[in-house]
């Protein structure tokens, strides 16, 4: 039996299971992530964590937590905790991949099509009845989707997801980048390497789908937006500092590029001012690439899964340091 403490709100079932396995289970039944020094008082004797990605697990975090043997992460990307940090101090970490991949890659699209065919324009114009003809060029034209060419910056699972529905789905031609060599997914589509400068140039629709790293902090600026056509959009379901958001408003209201969607920020839950009041080409979404019921049930299903089995002195099917420690 391990002490374990859930920092939020993850619904009654995930609670149980640790309970049924034997855990001693405190759980925050809250909506709100709780400050850094509360964080650390709750910590202080917990054997096992279960956190969601607005908890940041960094090393003050864990200095106060010496019986800590695992953290388990409620989301994919992992740039809340200090992985580096946890392994030195013999922790592991797992996160929730897979059962999130093709839910996220829907939303990407979802905004990619809401983006092209301005449909919260479209609503925002119904509901404030400024519908009064039909008219052959509104002002409210989109861009066509299909047979463009979408650009993939990072061709991970997700990436590979939402790269099969433009291939697939809307005949569109792949271009992506990617650390690895040509993944096989990639083949299947016939989706071609390239750089970034390339794949800026040449893409109508720029889907980001990297994690949150030192090197992909703020990748895209002012000057990458410029490599960009002026009638590309750029779509963002990763993780919200990959973009300098004021770059990005300023691209925006110069016409750099025609359009944005955003489903994450560079200070959430804020926005940068004036991104919030900006209407014309820009969709944006709180953070809701797994937010399905379905989903979100499987993620904390996968974290519990994994909690135990680390507990328990197995490798978690989902480690994400696991090497390191053995
Ligand atoms: C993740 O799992 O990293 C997602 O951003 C959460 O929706």
């Amino acid at each position: 039996m391990a002490k374990v403490f859930v920092t939020q709100h993850i619904g009654e079932a995930g609670v149980q299971t640790l309970r049924e396995a034997g855990h001693d289970v405190i759980y925050r039944n809250e909506t709100e992530p709780m400050t850094p020094a509360e964080l650390q008082t709750a910590v202080r004797s917990a054997e096992g964590l279960v956190c969601l990605l607005t908890d940041r697990v960094d090393t003050a975090v864990l200095d106060v937590a010496p019986n800590l043997k695992m953290i388990a992460n409620v989301a994919v990307g992992y740039d809340n905790i200090d992985v580096p940090a946890a392994t030195e101090r013999g922790i592991l970490v797992s996160n929730t991949p897979d059962v999130l991949t093709e839910t996220t890659a829907d939303h990407a699209f979802a905004l990619l099509l809401a983006l092209a065919r301005r449909i919260p324009e479209a609503d925002a114009f119904m509901r404030a009845g400024k519908y009064e003809k039909f008219e052959m060029f509104p002002p409210l034209l989109g861009l066509d989707v299909y047979g463009k060419t979408l650009g993939i910056v990072g061709m991970g699972r997700i990436g590979a997801a939402v790269a099969r529905r433009g291939a697939l789905g809307f005949g569109m031609k792949v271009l992506y980048t990617a650390n690895s060599e040509k993944t096989a997914v990639a083949q299947s589509l016939g989706a071609q390497k390239v750089s970034l400068p390339e794949l800026l140039r040449q893409s109508d629709f720029v889907s980001i789908n990297v994690p949150l790293t030192p090197e992909t902090r703020h990748l895209f600026t002012l000057d990458t937006l410029r490599q960009m056509k002026p009638t590309a959009c750029l779509i963002n379901t990763a993780r919200g500092p990959v973009v300098k958001e004021d770059d990005l408003l300023t691209a925006l209201r110069e016409g750099i590029i025609w359009g944005a969607a955003l489903d994450v920020f560079e200070a959430e839950p804020q926005m940068t001012p004036g991104l919030a009041d900006y209407h014309e080409r820009l969709v944006v979404a709180p953070h809701l690439g797994s937010a399905t019921g379905e989903t979100r049930e499987k993620m904390v299903e996968t974290a519990v899964t994994n909690l135990i089995a680390g507990l328990a002195g197995n490798t978690p099917p989902n480690a994400l340091n696991a090497e390191q420690l053995s």
